[in-house]
């Protein structure tokens, strides 16, 4: 791209690139591809991962906005734009759905115009922002202008909780974003998992951590008391992400190809 803006390092790979390059789009650099093709010398079953997470994410939005009724998206950890991301999935659903948009990669910006085309009747916004900062997000314009918070909101937290270590306290962030919203709202989130392949995941964060990119993967309690706690669970609660609410008959991988739980819950 020639019009990167001036904070978008592309000499060190960023999860959103790695993603993207798993995903088979076409926004990473040189560093992204080498340090994604490290992970996959140890952990092909990543491109399972990736797939079957985002084939997640599109089944907890239609879920939410066609059978919770929710209308409005706050989405953390965007990734950068690809098909069936939140709004076109919602809009397909309620051509009224707003929602914004977060991610810390400078990169999701360059291409946020194609996260912005709304339908007329719906809203969506992007801020460039860190989920170790909730407050921020909360108090950033476009998220007031956005969203009415006196209405629910479903808080997005898609494959990017593992980014975040303990020290940078993730529930205390998933805290002051929840508090924020009122009764009736929800939380959908994934996250990669070590449970099913030790020593691959065990590669897998040593290449992220010496490429510079903070990696905790949990196991499916961890991730339940992170983020699910005082929440109220919707079936099938937390599962392999290829497990919720599936959707066709046809065979599902394996729990050691998927590697990546999720979940959906309500706020009481
Ligand atoms: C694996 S992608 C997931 C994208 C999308 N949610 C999905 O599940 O298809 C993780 C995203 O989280 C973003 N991310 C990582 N750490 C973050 C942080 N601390 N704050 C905000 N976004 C972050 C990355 O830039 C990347 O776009």
């Amino acid at each position: 791209m020639s019009d990167l803006p001036p904070d978008v390092d592309i000499s060190r790979p960023h999860p959103a690139r790695m993603y993207d390059f798993f995903l088979g789009g076409k926004n990473h650099f040189a560093a992204d591809r080498q340090t994604a093709q490290a992970v996959l010398a140890n952990a092909p079953t990543t491109l399972v991962t990736a797939r079957e997470n985002r084939a997640f994410l599109g089944r907890a939005v239609r879920y939410l906005v066609a059978e919770a009724g929710v209308r409005q998206f706050l989405d953390i950890g965007t990734g950068l734009p690809t098909t069936a991301n939140v709004h076109d999935v919602a809009q397909a659903v309620d051509p009224s759905a707003r929602v914004v948009y977060a991610d810390n990669d400078p990169l999701v910006l360059a291409h946020a115009r194609a996260l912005l085309t709304s339908s007329p009747a719906g809203r969506t916004a992007y801020i460039q922002a860190d989920l170790r900062d909730p407050a921020a997000i909360l108090a950033a314009p476009a998220v007031r202008e956005v969203l009415d918070f006196s209405q629910p909101v479903a808080l997005m937290t898609v494959a990017v909780l593992h980014f975040i270590l303990d020290e940078h306290k993730p529930a205390a962030a998933l805290a002051t974003l929840l508090d924020a919203l009122p009764s009736g709202s929800y939380l959908a989130a994934s996250h990669v998992t070590g449970e099913h392949l030790p020593a691959e995941a065990a590669a897998t964060t040593r290449t992220y951590r010496s490429s510079g990119v903070p990696l905790q993967l949990r196991d499916s309690d961890e991730f339940a008391r992170l983020a699910f706690a005082g929440l109220d669970l919707v079936p099938p609660g937390v599962v392999l992400v290829s497990e919720w609410r599936p959707e066709g008959s046809g065979p599902r991988p394996a729990p050691a190809e998927v590697n990546c739980y999720g979940g959906v819950a309500r706020k009481p």
